[in-house]
């Protein structure tokens, strides 16, 4: 399962990521967490110091030899040089399974034994300026896109991703890559906006979006957010003593986390749970390819020197059945 959190800046998405990452651990879920926001705070608040998440080795450094990884001996594509964000799985690229990310993921991965569970852990690094372009080469967040499309996955292995509700993601094509999306929103109006924007994004690719109201403070906030943001609206997190507990430095157990927060991440779970049935590997793949060929118009063919539309292997799709997802190359 891949669970992406958004939302406008500061609204809540590394709390809500965090506590949902701990939520899976908790109950023996495996889980990687990626940490793929401007802002770089989820491993703090998965219980890393300051200095420990500092020192996890950014995704966004090994983008060379991630591509270099995954193509394999995928003939279409000669070099990691000739690879983007974008470029889809076909035969002979490298899979990745929950289990068995490869040795470049593999040596960014930390590994947090949190008290209520292990959790994997994955961060683009700090973002500049330029990664925020559309255009962009080197994004850091094209080392998750990659892994996103290369992972074939179950459903009780979950990747969530903490990220921005930025262009980045709408461009590359980023933003279609989940079986669920959370958007994170304050009861404002700034929050309920980026949330409209999201939906139409959203709507035209079938992409499933649920809307976390976050430091909801009374009935009247929530009757507000049900009617600016409707049906879109899951469920809603009031004041977190155990989160201020944290922002203060004396983090609490997991489990002594209040009930209210509880309910709400029982109904997260619940939700990205039922998003697996609506699973389609073939409009994943459709989508993939949509979003590589207008990468490639736009700015990719230009900047690789290659027709990269010729990276397009049109009878592959990943994870559609377990014959053709396993095979790797030799
Ligand atoms: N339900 C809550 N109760 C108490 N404090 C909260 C709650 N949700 C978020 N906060 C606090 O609000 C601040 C912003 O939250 P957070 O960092 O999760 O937002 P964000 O969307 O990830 O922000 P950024 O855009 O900076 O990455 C933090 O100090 C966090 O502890
Ligand atoms: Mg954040």
């Amino acid at each position: 399962m891949k669970i992406a959190f958004v939302g406008k800046g500061g609204s809540g998405k590394t709390t809500l990521s965090a506590l949902f990452v701990r939520h899976l651990a908790a109950r023996g879920v495996p889980v990687i967490a990626v940490d793929a926001d401007i802002n770089q705070h989820l491993g703090p608040a998965l219980g890393l110091s300051d200095e420990e998440a500092a020192g996890v080795p950014a995704l966004g450094d090994r983008l060379p030899e991630l591509k270099d990884h995954l193509r394999g001996d995928n003939p279409r594509i000669p070099s990691a040089a000739a690879m983007i964000k974008t470029t889809p799985p076909g035969s002979g690229s490298r899979l990745l399974r929950h289990d068995d990310l490869g040795p470049v993921l593999d040596s960014c991965t930390r590994v947090i034994e949190a008290e209520s569970g292990s959790i994997r852990f994955l961060a683009t690094g700090a973002f500049t300026d330029e990664d925020l372009g559309v255009a962009c080469y080197h994004s850091k967040t094209g080392a998750v896109e990659l892994m996103l499309n290369h992972l074939v996955d179950g459903r009780d292995e979950y990747v969530v991703v903490d990220m921005t509700a930025g262009s980045d993601s709408f461009a590359s094509g980023m933003f279609t890559r989940f079986d669920l999306t959370f958007l994170v929103s304050e009861p404002t109006r700034r929050g309920v906006s980026v949330h409209r924007q999201y939906r139409d994004y959203a709507r035209d690719f079938d992409v499933e979006l649920r809307v976390v109201g976050n430091k909801v403070r009374d009935p009247e906030d929530l009757a507000w957010l049900r009617e600016e943001i409707g049906e879109d609206l899951l469920t809603a997190l009031g004041h977190s003593d155990w989160v201020r507990a944290l922002e203060r430095g004396r983090p609490r157990p997991f489990r002594v986390l209040g009930e209210d927060e509880r309910a709400v991440l029982r109904t997260l779970h619940a939700a990205a749970d039922a998003s697996w049935e609506r699973r389609d590997p073939v409009r994943w793949t459709r989508q993939m390819i949509h979003f590589h060929l207008r990468n490639a118009e736009s700015w990719g063919n230009e900047r690789t020197g290659t027709d990269l539309a010729a990276q397009v292997d049109p009878d592959f799709v990943p994870g559609a059945t377990d014959t053709r997802a396993v095979p790797q190359p030799a």
